[in-house]
């Protein structure tokens, strides 16, 4: 194959990015993405703040850009995403308890109304775990509405499209040895065990000198696979982007069977919300960097 998507596609598998509306109008850009990728993720324009600046007044303007870019070149959509501490409109920040509970379960419900059957996958619930080795949830208005609050908005997202891949999406939980990651997994384990509606993980793979890849990655992708779940790399991007780094995430992927795909978050290094980790697959000019390469013999070499 001579680009990610079809690389992907020959090993079962999808090669995404995420997609910012405002550089839709940028050629250079629209021409590398279509022709490289074959899953599109928005990247801000499907959350809260963006789908319901108001509340209950819902606006899918920027996000029906991106949708309707994607699914006119042949893309499938990954949706990003229906339960965040963060980019939640002043409304939704200024609420608590019930109100705020009520509020989650609301916006779930529309924005999945409005995509319903479209999205092949939704981060229904993103990063509600804190850093560092406490294994703690998050502390947040969500959270404080009470430890339910995912089980909940799980329940909620399958209600509204049956169809969609509910996923959970979080950050620094690829290395197994990390609390985070062992906190992830129990959660995970647990919502199986008890029947909550949770069909995939995923893991952003935002690699950089203080969280840097660990070959145990793929241990990690093998245990939540184990769980009943698919995973998937859903925000991959590696500062300095080493082409071994990448080849390695890369076969990781591709050594899971329930590994769905990679989505790499941004097409050049200018269009990274890092630029200054240059960690990207394309240069500024959108020229192929080395990693592009090492990743592009990876999903041909199997
Ligand atoms: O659009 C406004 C613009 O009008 C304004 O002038 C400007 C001034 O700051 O801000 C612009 O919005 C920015 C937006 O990106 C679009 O560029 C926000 O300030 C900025 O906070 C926002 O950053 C995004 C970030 O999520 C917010 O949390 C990044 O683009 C986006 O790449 C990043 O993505 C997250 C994933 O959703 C979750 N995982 C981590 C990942 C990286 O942080």
């Amino acid at each position: 194959a001579s680009t990610l998507g079809a690389g992907a596609a020959q090993n079962g598998r999808y090669f995404g990015t995420a997609i910012a509306s405002g550089r839709l109008n940028d050629p250079v850009y629209t021409t590398i993405a279509n022709r490289e990728f074959n899953s599109v993720t928005a990247e801000n324009e499907m959350k809260i703040d963006a789908t319901e600046p108001q509340r209950d007044r819902f606006d899918f303007t920027a996000a029906d850009r991106v949708y309707n870019w994607a699914v006119q070149n042949g893309k499938q959509v990954r949706g990003h995403t229906l339960a965040w501490h963060s980019q939640q409109p002043d409304w939704m920040r200024s609420l608590s308890g019930g109100a705020l509970r009520q509020a989650m379960i609301n916006h779930i419900n529309g924005v999945m109304a409005h995509y319903r059957g479209k999205i092949v996958q939704w981060d229904v619930v993103n990063e509600a775990f804190a850093d560092g080795g406490s294994g703690a949830r998050r502390d947040s208005n969500l959270q404080r509405t009470g430890n339910d609050w995912i089980e909940v908005a799980f329940r909620t997202a399958r209600a509204a499209d049956p169809a969609a891949k509910l996923c959970y999406n979080d950050y620094n939980v690829e290395n197994w040895t990390w609390a985070k990651t062992q906190a992830m997994y129990a959660m995970v384990r647990d919502f199986k065990q008890r029947g909550v509606p949770i069909d995939c993980v995923g893991f952003q793979a935002h690699f950089n000198s203080g969280s840097p890849y660990d070959s145990n990655f793929r241990t990690t992708l093998r245990n939540f696979a184990a769980l009943g779940v698919d995973v998937a790399i859903t925000e991959l991007d590696i500062q300095g982007a080493p082409p071994a780094t990448y080849a390695n995430v890369t076969n990781d992927c591709l050594a899971v069977p329930r590994c769905l795909g990679i989505t790499v978050w941004g097409v050049r290094d200018t269009d990274s919300w890092r630029p200054e980790h240059t960690p990207l697959l394309f240069d500024g000019n959108g020229n192929k960097k080395a990693a592009y390469t090492s990743v592009l013999n990876a999903l041909n070499a199997t």
